[in-house]
């Protein structure tokens, strides 16, 4: 079955199986961005399986765009934070991917203040949010250095490679899309000018980490709100990302089958708009476009080993599982023997149980718990 054999990407890493462990934000960090002794057990613990490769939780490249209370790749402070994560991540072998992100107009006040700055001075659609401030291009600039900083002490802690948080309504994100981006200089008004911020991240990030080391991009296929970017902007952009050898693109989906991306709102409950949803996978449509020249990772809804196989029969090389590993640590050592059956399909009731049966951080299992719809209870 392909799912069990290695793949190589064009960097050279090879990863022992098509699967890896989804980027996962524990919300549990430390206050200055240094890796909690109980996120780094999350991780080992499942990592443990014999994942392919593991995906960190997004580390903020700069101190003013932080989302929550994450890990930090923001300067030589985290550098022994995150080797210690990359050890973690490795507990059985696999490569350990550190993801890169800013939070842009989605960062949230308690923690980074009242000077709150994106693209543009639109706020998001999420209930109560502020309207931030917009970036200088001086500010645009430095920001695209910040991501290339990180990405360099990624390098120097020993990481396999780096994943731009290219998705998600964050600010690699939000530069690409028509409802966040109303500027007018270089980095925004037409759809190619969209484009520039993602594309110089991605190109600062490859060269930080030189030809060896694995640089990844993670984008979400269309816009699910009302005047979004859709699936035929995506395209263009994934093949501007292949054009600079990129490793990898991971199409980010909450429901792979049903080509759910994550809304702004993060409404896990209500209705689903559906303004672009197209017809074919975009899985499938991306593949096309990327054709070979890096490989494509496929997330949402994974839960068995068939559904591995479905992503894969829909283009995609490799799967990112996110939320099935999250309730059962052992879930890919139960898929691997055929134990599906013993597979847990929730959360247990008792939320001290979930903490300490799962290796679940206490903070992170409040996370969890809040957003209805977002995480099966048993
Ligand atoms: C607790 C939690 C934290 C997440 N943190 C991140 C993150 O840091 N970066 C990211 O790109 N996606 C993040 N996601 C999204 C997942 O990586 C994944 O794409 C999504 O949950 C859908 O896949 P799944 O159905 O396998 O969970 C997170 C999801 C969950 C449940």
């Amino acid at each position: 079955m392909v799912v069990w054999s290695p793949i190589r990407f064009n960097c050279g890493r090879e990863l022992a199986n098509r699967f890896a462990i989804a980027p996962l934000t524990t919300d549990s960090s430390n206050e200055d961005g240094t890796a909690a002794e109980d996120e780094l057990e999350f991780v080992r613990r499942r990592a443990a399986n014999g994942f392919g490769a593991t995906i960190s939780s997004a580390a903020y490249v700069a101190e003013d765009g932080r989302s929550w209370r994450g890990i930090g790749a923001a300067h030589d402070g985290h550098l022994s934070s995150l080797q210690r994560l990359a050890e973690a991540m490795r507990s059985a072998g696999g490569l350990a991917i550190l993801q890169i992100y800013d939070g842009g107009r989605i960062a949230k006040p308690e923690l980074i203040g009242e000077h709150m700055r994106a693209p543009s001075a639109v706020a998001s659609l999420r209930p109560g949010a502020r309207t931030p401030r917009a970036m200088t291009s001086d500010e645009v600039v430095g920001l695209v250095g910040s991501f290339r900083a990180a990405a360099a002490l990624a390098r120097k802690a020993g990481f396999d490679g780096v994943e731009i948080h290219g998705a998600n309504h964050y600010a690699v994100h939000q530069f690409f899309s028509p409802r966040a981006n109303h500027r007018v200089d270089q980095w925004g008004g037409t759809l190619a000018k969209r484009m520039s911020f993602p594309l110089a991240v991605a190109e600062a990030v490859r060269d930080a980490l030189g030809p060896k080391l694995i640089a990844g991009f993670r984008v979400t296929p269309f816009e699910a709100e009302a005047d979004g970017y859709t699936l035929a902007d995506a395209k263009l952009l994934c093949d501007e990302l292949a054009r600079l050898n990129l490793d990898y693109i991971s199409v980010s989906l909450d429901d792979f089958r049903k080509s759910r991306p994550q809304r702004e709102t993060r409404v896990y409950d209500g209705p689903v708009e559906q303004s672009h949803t197209p017809r074919t996978s975009p899985i499938t449509e991306l593949a096309r476009v990327i054709a070979g020249r890096s490989a494509v990772m496929a997330s949402g809804g994974i839960k068995t080993c068939g559904d591995a196989e479905e992503a894969i029969d829909l283009g995609a090389d490799l799967v990112a599982v996110g939320r099935a590993v999250v309730v059962d640590p052992e879930w890919l050592a139960k898929v691997r023997s055929k134990r599906e059956a013993s597979i847990l399909a929730g959360l247990p009731g008792d939320e001290r149980e979930i903490a300490s049966s799962l290796s679940i951080p206490p903070r992170m299992v409040e996370y969890l718990l809040s957003r209805p719809g977002w995480i099966p209870r048993l």
